[in-house]
C-alpha cells in the first residue's frame, strides 16, 4: 500500500484527475483540487444529478475559476443499473441555491473514459480521484487493465461504516455497485473517504460564515451553496449541523494527507443483495487470518485545518 504523496512543499503538486458529479460538495473538491494538485482534467459522471446538468456544473466551476482545466463528459448511467439521482439534496440542477453563469461552452469532449485511458498511458503517476459514482472509473480499468499500474492510485469518497442513501449503502456506491466492485478490487493503492469520516467534515453555520466573510463574487456563490446544502442536510437530519462536505477530503487525503487519521484494511462491495447493494463490507475482524488490506481507510480528519484548507483556496480564487 503506497503511502499517500508527500506535501512537502518542495514537492511538485499531485496530478490527478477528477471524476464528479456535481454536487456540491464536488464544487468544493474542484477549488481545492485546482488549488493544491495539478488538475490533469475533470471528468464528470451521471449521479447527483443527470450527466447534462453535472458537466453542466463542472464547466461552470471551472469557469468560475477561471482554470483551463479539460472538462469530458463521461457516463450517462451506472454499469448495469438505470441512473438514479439526488435532487433531494442538491436539487434538480444538481447545484440548487445560488446565481450560477452559463457555462462558456461544451464538454471537450463526451469519451471521459477514452479521454482518462488515452491520458494515463500518456503519462503515468497520475490519482484517479472519483467523487460519485465510480463508472467512468470502472470503464476505464476495464478496457484499459494495464491502467492499474500505470495509475498512481485511486482515492475515492465513497462507503465507509454506514450508508445514506440506504441504512447500509453509501449514494456514490449505490448509484453503481458494480463499478465500485471493480474499483476496490483493481488492485493498486486505493484511499477511501467514507461517511463515517465525512460527517466529522461538516459546513457548520461559523464556517459557512468564514467563506461569505471573503471578498469577491466565488465566495458569495459557494456560500450561498453552502447555505442549500446545509439546510437539506439539518432539514434531513437529527444529529448534522451543517452538510457533511464529502469530496474535497478525497483530494486532500493526496494535497494534506496529515489531516487524516487511518487504517488499512480488506474491503469488499456487496453487488448482490436486494437490501445491501453498495455496501462496503470493511474486515474489522480482530484475527490473524483476514484478507490482506486492499484499503486505506480514511477514519478522522482535523475539521477545523480541513476547512481553514477550503477557505484559503476559496480566497485564492475569490476576487
Ligand atoms: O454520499 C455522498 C456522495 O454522494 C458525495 O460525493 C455527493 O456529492 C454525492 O455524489
Ligand atoms: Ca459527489
Amino acid at each position: 500500500m503506497s503511502p499517500a504523496p508527500s506535501t512537502s512543499t518542495s514537492a511538485p503538486p499531485v496530478p490527478i484527475i477528477l471524476d464528479c458529479d456535481p454536487g456540491h460538495d464536488d464544487a468544493i473538491a474542484i477549488v481545492v483540487a485546482a488549488r493544491h494538485t495539478e488538475l490533469v482534467g475533470i471528468t464528470t459522471v451521471a449521479g447527483n444529478a443527470p450527466l447534462s446538468s453535472t458537466t453542466r456544473n463542472a464547466i461552470i466551476m471551472r469557469d468560475l475559476l477561471e482554470l483551463a482545466t479539460p472538462v469530458h463528459s463521461g457516463a450517462n448511467r451506472p454499469l448495469i443499473r438505470p441512473a438514479r439521482h439526488a435532487g433531494y439534496v442538491h436539487g434538480a440542477s444538481g447545484m440548487d441555491g445560488a446565481d450560477l453563469p452559463e457555462p462558456s461552452g461544451p464538454p471537450a469532449s463526451h469519451d471521459a473514459v477514452g479521454w482518462i485511458i488515452e491520458t494515463c498511458r500518456q503519462r503515468e503517476g497520475i490519482w484517479l480521484v472519483p467523487t460519485g459514482p465510480m463508472t467512468n472509473i470502472a470503464l476505464a480499468l476495464r478496457a484499459a487493465p494495464d491502467l492499474a499500474s500505470r495509475i498512481a492510485g485511486i482515492s475515492l469518497m465513497g462507503g465507509g461504516t454506514f450508508g445514506n442513501r440506504t441504512a447500509a449503502a453509501e449514494f456514490n456506491l449505490w448509484c453503481d455497485p458494480e463499478a465500485a466492485d471493480i474499483v476496490f478490487s483493481y488492485g493498486g493503492p486505493l484511499i477511501m473517504s467514507g461517511l463515517d469520516l465525512t460527517h466529522q467534515f461538516q459546513a457548520l453555520p461559523h464556517r459557512i460564515e468564514m467563506v461569505r466573510a471573503l471578498p469577491g463574487h466565488l465566495a458569495a456563490v459557494l456560500s450561498d451553496l453552502f447555505d442549500f446544502f446545509s439546510a437539506t442536510y439539518t432539514s434531513r437530519h437529527h444529529h448534522i449541523d451543517g452538510a457533511a462536505v464529502h469530496d474535497p477530503c478525497a483530494v486532500m487525503a493526496l494535497t494534506h494527507p496529515d489531516l487524516f487519521t487511518r487504517r488499512l484494511a480488506h474491503v469488499e462491495i456487496e453487488t448482490q443483495g436486494e437490501r445491501t447493494a453498495g455496501m462496503t463490507i470493511i474486515d474489522q475482524r480482530d484475527l490473524k487470518e483476514v484478507p490482506d488490506p486492499n484499503c486505506d481507510w480514511l477514519t478522522g480528519i482535523d475539521a477545523d485545518a480541513g476547512w481553514q484548507i477550503i477557505v484559503d483556496a476559496i480566497a485564492h480564487y475569490s476576487r
